[in-house]
């Protein structure tokens, strides 16, 4: 038997697990311009389920813009994005939450002058018959319904350790504490796909271990991840794969190490600003 060979390096590895994997989210060919500036460029990755997925990638590589288009936030010039096979071009942002994608932010987006617990509970899901009609005709019912979410969202708050921290305000808490916040918020949609924009950029050495850990434990807890993350050792340790992208395009899709190993990409990465 005859082995074709080739000295160029795949572009997109393809791990043995992988072509068995389902994909929970599937990006393709997904193009975004501003004005005559291509930020996203065919970009195309997978996310298998109940995985977690690091997207590295120099500054301005099209990272967020990608959270952006994924989450209903911009819309795209083309390509397709779908969740489980669904198309959800066309979505709002609101629909794409209720279908199971929830995203946090690099620049928080906390409200400042309410308390911990009270940030959680504005992210909660719905629960039916909680509408302003029902605070009127049935205050009884609308009281347990604000009590049921209160106890919800301290659950929410004990997974990111944050409950001892419930009744602070935002301005209160330090800045470790309100990326922590910012994971609640998003676990408090109860959506299954969470997209995480730099959770531990600007974090001390001990808010690090502690994001590393909740992060973790979502993963544990059967959560499907895309994080972007700039330090290759969170990378090493928290990622099953990697999505690496530059100038708006994916340069390789797989293992971790494979992928950060591969010299053309190191030079792309830390000859790129890091
Ligand atoms: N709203 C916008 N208008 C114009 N250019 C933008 C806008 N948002 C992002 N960009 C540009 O798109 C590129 C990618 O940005 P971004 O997605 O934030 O990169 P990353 O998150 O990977 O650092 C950058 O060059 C940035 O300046
Ligand atoms: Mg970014």
């Amino acid at each position: 038997m005859s082995v074709i060979t080739s000295d160029r390096a795949p572009v997109v590895p393809a791990h043995p697990s992988e072509q068995t994997q389902r994909n929970l989210l599937t990006v393709e060919g997904l193009t975004k311009n501003f004005g005559g500036f291509r930020v996203l460029d065919a970009t195309t990755f997978s996310l298998p389920e109940g995985q977690v997925t690091c997207l590295v990638g120099p500054n301005g590589a099209g990272k967020t813009t990608a959270f952006d288009c994924i989450t209903g936030f911009l819309k795209f010039d083309a390509g397709s994005i779908r969740l489980r096979g669904d198309e959800l071009n066309g979505l709002g942002r609101g629909d794409i939450v209720r279908r199971g994608i929830a995203r946090s932010f690099q620049n928080l987006r906390l409200f400042d002058e309410m308390s911990v617990v009270d940030n959680v509970i504005v992210c909660l899901a719905d629960e039916t018959g909680n509408d302003p009609l029902t605070a009127v005709f049935r205050p009884f019912h609308s009281a347990a319904i604000l009590r049921r979410k209160r106890e919800k969202a301290m659950t929410i708050l004990e997974q990111v350790e944050l409950a001892h921290k419930a009744e602070d305000h935002v301005t209160q808490i330090s800045y470790g504490q309100q990326k922590l916040l910012c994971i609640a918020r998003v676990l408090a949609t109860e959506a299954k796909l969470l997209l995480l924009d730099e959770p531990t950029s600007g974090l001390s050495a001990t808010a690090l271990d502690n994001m590393v850990k909740v992060i973790d434990k979502l993963s544990a807890s059967g959560k499907t991840l895309l994080v972007v993350e700039h330090n290759t050792r969170i990378v090493r340790d928290i990622a099953d794969r990697i999505v690496f992208m530059h100038q708006g395009r994916v340069l390789a899709e797989g293992d971790p190490q494979d992928v950060l190993d591969r010299p053309d990409l190191v030079e792309i990465y830390f000859g790129g600003g890091h």
